[in-house]
């Protein structure tokens, strides 16, 4: 790890600052929705107009990526009329990085003046009615990560010390998801998606458990992410794709490689699906360019 994001709150939200503020001297725009693309679902970025690529490593207190998969920069651009910016490929705890590095870039989207977030990752299936490749609608998450990007002195600039989590999945923002890929003729199922820490993919006993505790999907991102977004009152709209079913589904080893080989396969309609709702979610969308109270703007 090459960049620190101080365990101060103060530090963190004029860091969080300083990176908005770099980021709008970059481009022209002023972007309107956040995108984050999980391994291997990065192209839609490079479908952008007028795009302006910013490779994390310039971003001030940014974090790295080093997974593959994940290219590692901001597209900063336009999805049709929308202006969006992109994160291609984010950090995860795994690598090392704290809950609060890894939510980093959420707080600069809020700083950025962003009140939508459309949030991907891959993940495997747990329910049994996913096929792999299928694309699912987060509708709830159980953490069990064992950190919070929220842990240490609160900053109330960002939010309340004890955000309310039961609209984290903005439910409104999951029927506009709904009704685009109605409009493509496109099968969305929805589930509720568990965090681990990773980085060793589950054992068969612990899909069983996650099974019996209300998951369908399991991964190791997300939630850090959709826990500062919550308490920075940005909406938020996360799809997971079922890049493979979870362990012990299937009598076959899980493989980093046929995650990438999936997302690969459903990359179009994935991106389709991505510039359906991204329209939809501006015309949605109207809000200040500066923070709300926290909690106010959502859903
Ligand atoms: N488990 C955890 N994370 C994942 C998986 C999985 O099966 N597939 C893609 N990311």
């Amino acid at each position: 790890m090459t960049t620190s994001t101080t365990t101060t709150s103060d530090g963190e939200f004029s860091q969080a600052e300083l990176a908005a503020q770099f980021l709008l001297s970059q481009v022209k725009i002023q972007p309107q929705i956040a995108l984050i693309l999980g391994s291997g679902l990065g192209s839609f970025a490079d479908e952008l107009s007028d795009a302006v690529r910013i490779p994390y490593t310039n971003i001030p207190f940014f974090p790295r990526s080093t997974a593959i998969g994940h290219a590692g920069q901001m597209v900063i651009g336009y999805a049709g009329e929308v202006p969006v910016a992109a994160m291609q490929g984010r950090v995860h705890l795994y690598e090392g990085y704290s809950a609060q590095q890894v939510a980093f870039p959420v707080r600069v989207f809020g700083r950025l003046g962003i009140r939508a977030a459309v949030i991907t990752n891959a993940a495997g299936g747990i329910n049994s009615e996913y096929k792999q490749g299928a694309l699912v609608l987060i509708n709830d998450h159980i953490n069990l990560q064992g950190q919070n990007p929220l842990v240490g002195r609160n900053d109330d600039r960002f939010g309340l010390r004890f955000p309310d989590m039961t609209q984290a999945y903005s439910k409104r923002l999951r029927e506009i998801a709904r009704r685009a890929a109605q409009k493509l003729d496109m099968n969305l199922a929805e589930g509720v998606y568990a965090g681990l820490l990773g980085p060793s993919y589950e054992t068969p006993a612990e899909i069983r458990h996650l099974r019996t505790i209300g998951a369908d999907l399991v991964g190791m991102s997300t939630i850090p992410e959709v826990i500062a977004a919550s308490q920075m009152g940005i909406s938020v709209l996360a799809i997971s794709c079922v890049t493979n079913m979870a362990a012990g589904l299937l009598d076959k080893p899980l493989s980093h490689v046929e995650v990438l080989e999936t997302t690969e396969r459903v990359r179009g309609e994935f991106v389709a699906l991505l510039r359906a709702v991204i329209a939809e979610i501006a015309s949605d969308v109207t809000g200040p360019t500066t923070l709300p109270n926290p909690q106010e703007h959502r859903n």
